[in-house]
């Protein structure tokens, strides 16, 4: 079945000082069809999707939309045609209820020119239960929790009811419950003639729920082609332009003695918890979202508080009351969280990368620039970030580049026991690669590393051993031989 073009995107340039972003980008999106759009970080993906709806103006190229050359100046005008965006980043107002959140700008009014309250959140309210969610839209974003909010960012964007709905990695803070309802929406959508431009950098989802897919690479349009004609490995070498060899490089060695010894832990959300962790060993956690993964780590390094029971560092005990105490001990936290508090997005590369590490470069109170400068750079090149250079503000790199400082700016410290919470979150195929060598390197050095994390098959291909969580406790240990993802499901969900 043929189906209608609305919209089609060909040609488009765009340079940042610095930057060729977008290099005859090209994209055609379908009535009733779901396009994906995938590329390796800083491909070009948003900021194609950006200079659609206005946020920032083309150098090259044309865009049309229903028929008719559009130029959309602001995100005002794209939404008013018709088409919105769910961005990468959160927009929400944190002091504001979701129904306001949802309707900002554009309030029900009683015909007295009050606002409509009632109407307001009905309305709001039917959005919410379309996407399955169970709160109210009287409730305050700020209480959500990322994944929630995000679905709350969804509910506002159905609620233009758009030609062409645009989602920017929009599962990545979503459970899997959460998914699966924004898939049946999708579906539904698709159903009612809209086109969908879906970018992720999960692939299973791309052949889930996308009918075509759209590659970039380096800017620039490397091919369209339906997902029915397409298999896993090909995708990736349109990607990343060469073949991948083994996803998951785990490197076989022995593990040294004990490093880290956690005994009979408790604290918020965590009870009773005891493992240990060894020098040189990957150490991997599984579990569903929610199980208390976080809380232990943050418990670990001092973030949040323990009620009960020791941890010993090398054969110590040691009192961490502040993340400061952990970080002085060795024990280094990346947060799945980067931009909540991983990362200052106004500040520069370098600067994030050093913040933490500044004693390594500093005497007598004075920062040693020329070390600092030699140190960033190398992790620049050997974590290959896409930046024009060490001073560009963080916030300016694409969303898998910020990732790789984040992990850079906690190896930096020269940890003994490195925390890494969803570390590939967000992260392209190739560059996923690229952070499992370097993990790999740091293992062969002698850190002891545990690995927080919900992808599974990343969960059982890094790691030497797997713990499970469940209910703020361990329901499961496994040996890498042993662990398979149908025994690691069955303890997190408690049936074994
Ligand atoms: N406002 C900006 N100023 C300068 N450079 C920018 C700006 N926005 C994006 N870039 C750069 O343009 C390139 C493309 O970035 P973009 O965010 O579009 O990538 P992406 O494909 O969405 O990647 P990811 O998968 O990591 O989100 C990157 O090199 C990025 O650093
Ligand atoms: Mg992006």
């Amino acid at each position: 079945m043929q189906h209608e073009t609305l919209l089609k995107i060909s040609g488009i340039d765009k340079s940042f000082p610095g930057v060729k972003a977008l290099s005859n980008a090209c994209l055609n999106v379908y009535a009733g069809c779901a396009m994906a759009l995938m590329g390796e970080n800083g491909a070009g993906k948003s900021t194609l999707m950006k200079v659609l709806t206005g946020i920032y103006r083309k150098d090259a190229g044309s865009i049309a939309y229903l028929g008719r050359e559009a130029n959309f100046v602001n995100p005002k005008q794209s939404q008013e045609a018709g088409i919105s965006i769910i961005h990468q980043e959160l927009n929400l107002v944190g002091n504001l209820s979701i129904a306001e959140n949802i309707f900002l700008g554009r309030e029900f009014t009683t015909k007295f020119g009050a606002i409509d309250w009632a109407k307001m959140h009905t309305e709001a309210d039917k959005l919410l239960a379309k996407l399955n969610l169970p709160y109210s839209s009287k409730q305050l974003c700020s209480e959500l929790s990322i994944g929630e909010q995000q679905m709350v960012e969804i509910a506002k964007a159905l609620s233009f009811e758009s030609k062409v709905i645009i989602m920017d990695e929009p599962t990545d803070a979503l459970t899997d419950t959460e998914t699966e309802a924004l898939f049946k929406v999708i579906d539904e959508l698709k159903k009612e003639g809209r086109g969908i431009v879906y970018i992720s950098h999960r692939i299973k989802e791309i052949f889930e729920i996308c009918d075509d897919v759209t590659v970039l690479r380096d800017g620039q349009f490397i091919g369209e082609t339906a997902v029915k004609d397409l298999d896993e490995d090909h995708l990736i070498e349109m990607m990343v332009g060469r073949k991948l060899e083994e996803q998951y490089p785990h490197l076989d060695l022995p593990v040294g003695d004990v490093r880290l010894s956690v005994e009979n832990l408790s604290g918020s959300g965590v009870n009773n918890v005891s493992f240990e962790l060894h020098k040189g060993e990957i150490l991997g956690v599984s579990g569903l979202m929610g199980a208390g993964r976080t809380e232990l780590m943050k418990v670990i390094y001092g973030a949040l508080p323990k009620t009960a029971g020791k941890v010993r560092l090398n054969n110590q005990e040691i009192s961490i009351k502040t993340s400061q105490d952990g970080l002085l001990h060795g024990i280094v936290y990346i947060s799945e969280d980067r931009k909540g508090d991983g990362l200052i997005l106004g500040m520069s590369v370098k600067q994030n990368m050093s913040l933490t590490a500044l004693e390594h470069f500093s005497k007598l109170g004075h920062i040693n620039q020329k070390a600092e400068q030699m140190v960033v750079n190398d992790f620049i090149e050997l974590f290959n970030v896409k930046t024009p250079s060490a001073d560009q503000p963080i916030g300016l790199l694409s969303g898998g580049n910020q990732q790789k400082v984040a992990i850079a700016k906690g190896l930096m410290t020269r940890p003994d026991v490195l925390i890494l919470d969803e570390p590939t979150r967000g992260v392209d195929v190739g560059a996923k690669k690229e952070i499992y060598q370097l993990i790999n390197k740091f293992k062969q050095e002698g850190l002891s590393i545990i690995l927080v994390s919900s992808d599974m098959p990343e969960v059982l291909g890094m790691s030497d051993r797997i713990l499970v969580m469940r209910n703020g406790e361990i329901s499961g240990e496994f040996s890498r031989s042993k662990a398979t993802q149908e025994k690691l499901l069955a303890a997190a969900i408690g049936k074994q």
